[in-house]
């Protein structure tokens, strides 16, 4: 139904939908809104790179995925996906908790909060996720619940560029995936790092749109994590996903 490859071309039309969407969401109720995303994505935990915790998904089974997307009633559902950047961010909070422990984190972008509730599992002390689609912050608030977990602060307004409050993390799965968002966010994490000293890690399987990036060499490396085999087929065929630190000399 919905493909990776034409991803930035859909955000492009996410931007005019949303505006057309937001009045419909109003009118809705959260209720039917988590009605919806229960009968129509399927519980996964298997499949992923953190079988830790389930996640509501979109999967073969759910009855969209042969349907046409524009019988879809919301904008493009990508906190219905489980992003091979967003994967390997969370596997790595998961394997040293010491990132996160006792830390005010921002996961922006956070989809279905699985970053959120990899840092909320690792022992945050508060975790916040931002992200511009209303109904990814009622799916991270049931993923949460899912998984046994208070539900992270949800934020919908757009804080790229906004004067953030500080935290001490901020996670970015795979948010490299257009490259005007790209140079809005590598601006303003600037600011964050120079007022803040806020901490920066970013999630990306290698799509070209981060690698061809200015961002991309002032990267380090912290990770790098075979997909499974599943998530290869889904993702046409990248193959793994790294974690990097952003270290600008500011
Ligand atoms: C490719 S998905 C990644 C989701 C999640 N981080 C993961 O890795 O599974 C990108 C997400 O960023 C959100 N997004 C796009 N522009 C945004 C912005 N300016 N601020 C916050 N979220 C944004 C989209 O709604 C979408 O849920």
């Amino acid at each position: 139904m919905w493909g990776l490859v034409s991803t930035s071309k859909r955000i492009t039309s996410i931007k005019t939908v949303l505006l057309r969407q937001s009045h419909r969401y109003m009118c809705q109720s959260e209720d039917s809104i988590r009605r919806f995303i229960s009968e129509n994505t399927e519980i996964v935990g298997q499949q992923s790179l953190t079988p830790e915790f389930r996640l509501r998904l979109f999967t073969p089974s759910c009855k969209f995925w042969t349907q046409r997307p524009e019988l879809w009633p919301y904008s493009d559902p990508y906190w219905a996906i489980y992003w091979p950047g967003g994967q390997a961010l969370s596997r790595f909070l998961l394997d040293n908790p010491v990132v996160c422990r006792g830390r005010t984190v921002l996961d922006l972008g956070s989809g279905n909060g699985a970053s959120a509730i990899a840092a909320a599992l690792s022992g945050a002390s508060h975790v916040v996720a931002n992200d511009i689609d209303s109904v990814a912050a009622i799916a991270t608030h049931m993923n949460s619940e899912l998984n046994g977990l208070q539900p992270p602060v949800c934020l919908t307004a757009n804080m790229i560029g906004s004067q953030l409050a500080a935290f001490d993390l901020i996670l970015l799965g795979d948010m490299f995936y257009d490259e005007s968002l790209a140079t809005s966010l590598h601006s303003w994490l600037d600011h964050c790092i120079k007022s803040h000293g806020t901490e920066v890690l970013i999630g990306d399987p290698g799509r070209a749109q981060f690698e061809e990036h200015n961002i991309r060499r002032l990267l380090r490396p912290l990770a790098q994590f075979e997909l499974p085999e599943s998530v290869r087929e889904e993702n046409y065929g990248l193959t793994h996903s790294c974690v990097w630190r952003y270290t600008p000399e500011l």
